[in-house]
């Protein structure tokens, strides 16, 4: 949607992938109007074009049936980590956008809801112009917590889901309280949304600032430093846009070792972004909430790195061992058979607790955390591809023997994996 700038006159487009051009299908801007559906989230005062992300359930259910609720939000993931790196070439910064009233949004761009849902906004800040430069906002709001599940005929619960994680119109998320910082919540809290369930909750927790924080210090098995020098994306970013054009999921890896320097290149760039100020990258890109993900890596073959299962602590940048053994075989059984868990030399789990993901931001939490979940993937790819390295994201595990396989606390569910290892010659990646 665009308001009407020197580039791209008013109207509602709509994005054709095959061609990469914009179809404009209404002359006109309901902007106003997307202000209330998004609760007049900060970043929309001044920007004049923000993308919507929408989701047609059916092509990822074709095939994935019900688990496609998980693979189209980190699917859309990767594609808010790609759309952050674009708009950093081209002097934009993407403000997300996660909490809005569905139904409105949906109704602004004549999407049904139900085959086709509206999942993300991105306020595209541009930033040569001195009122877009904007400190980032809160990303996320609260749905209410369905506490009573009903029963749910087969090959439905993917719609009852996205029904359940709706945001209404009238959840009280006020114009006022949306400005200000300090006061988000007392009509949430009478709408009985998740945030009324959690007394301690302050509006000050539903704000931009989410740092990465070390949930787990184990008092056994080694602690190894990951830092690391920067990756070089090249002057001014010259080898940026190359990697995004080039980056593919590597159908195959050979086996062979991956070296330390680069298993913490990787990690360095994925949660240190912050480290790329000075070459030119958003250094705070918007997440949901990523003090909510932890992260964990099975390393089978890394030179110079014991085998084993490790939390990565991002603020210390530290791996920290929590289990000792080989387990290329566990790995391979854990990825429901695929290879690419098997030959990968390090396989990275982001996992979440639900229980208190769903006190925070109700059942929405499910979305926002396979958005940050997939986000954070695609930076991974990024980084891997840059390197030279073999990449790919696995949706499809067995949920239930991933803790204890790798000995994962059980309150965290794995959400999503990336596997890494080395490529043959002739991969384009
Ligand atoms: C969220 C997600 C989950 C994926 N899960 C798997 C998987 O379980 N097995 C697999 O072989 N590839 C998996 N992939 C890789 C996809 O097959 C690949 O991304 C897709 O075919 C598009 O190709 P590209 O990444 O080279 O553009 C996954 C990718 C994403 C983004």
């Amino acid at each position: 949607m665009s308001r009407g700038t020197s580039l791209l006159p008013a109207g509602l487009y709509n994005y054709q992938v095959r061609s990469h051009s914009l179809w404009r299908f209404w002359d006109d801007h309901p902007w106003p109007a997307l202000q209330t559906a998004c609760f007049w989230h900060p970043a929309l005062e001044s920007t004049q074009i923000v993308l919507v992300v929408s989701t047609v359930f059916q092509r990822s259910a074709w095939r994935y049936q019900d688990r496609a609720y998980r693979r189209v939000f980190l699917d859309s993931g990767h594609l808010l980590g790609n759309l952050e790196m674009a708009a950093t070439l081209c002097d934009y910064r993407l403000h997300v956008i996660g909490g809005f009233a569905d139904k409105l949004v949906n109704q602004l761009l004549y999407l049904d809801g139900k085959e086709e849902s509206a999942i993300a906004l991105l306020a595209l800040a541009d930033l040569f112009q001195v009122d877009q430069n904007l400190p980032a906002a809160r990303s996320a709001l609260p749905s209410p917590i369905h506490a009573k599940i009903l029963p749910v005929a087969e090959g439905e619960l993917l719609s009852y889901l996205h029904e359940n994680t709706l945001i209404a119109a009238d959840a009280g998320f006020g114009q006022q309280q949306q400005k200000s910082s300090d006061a988000l919540l007392p009509s949430a809290i009478q709408a009985g949304t998740a945030a009324a369930l959690e007394p301690k909750l302050t509006a000050k927790k539903l704000t931009a600032e989410k740092p990465l924080a070390d949930k787990y210090n184990f008092p056994f098995g080694i602690t190894v430093s990951t830092k690391t020098q920067p990756i070089f994306w090249g002057d001014q970013l010259s080898e940026l846009e190359n990697t995004l054009l080039t980056r593919r999921s590597t159908r195959r890896y050979t086996g062979a070792p991956l070296s330390q320097a680069d298993l913490f290149a990787l990690l360095d760039f994925t949660y240190h972004p912050e480290h790329y100020r000075l070459q030119g990258f958003d250094s705070q890109p918007d997440y949901f909430d990523l003090s909510l993900i932890a992260t964990f890596v099975a390393v089978s073959n890394v030179d110079a790195l014991e085998s084993g299962c490790y939390y990565y602590a991002p603020q210390a940048q530290e791996l920290r061992q929590i289990r000792f053994n080989q387990f290329h075989k566990d790995l391979h059984f854990l990825c429901l058979g695929q290879d690419l868990g098997r030959d990968a030399g390090a396989v990275i789990f982001h996992t979440a607790d639900l229980g208190g993901a769903i006190a925070k931001y109700g059942d929405r939490a499910y979305r926002y955390l396979h958005m940050d979940a997939g986000h954070l993937g695609q930076r991974l790819n990024l980084a891997a591809t840059r390197r030279n390295l073999g990449v790919s994201g696995i949706a499809g595990f067995f949920d239930d023997q991933v803790n204890e396989l790798l000995s994962i606390p059980d309150e965290e569910a794995v959400l999503y994996i990336t596997t890494i290892g080395q490529k043959t010659a002739r991969q384009p990646n």
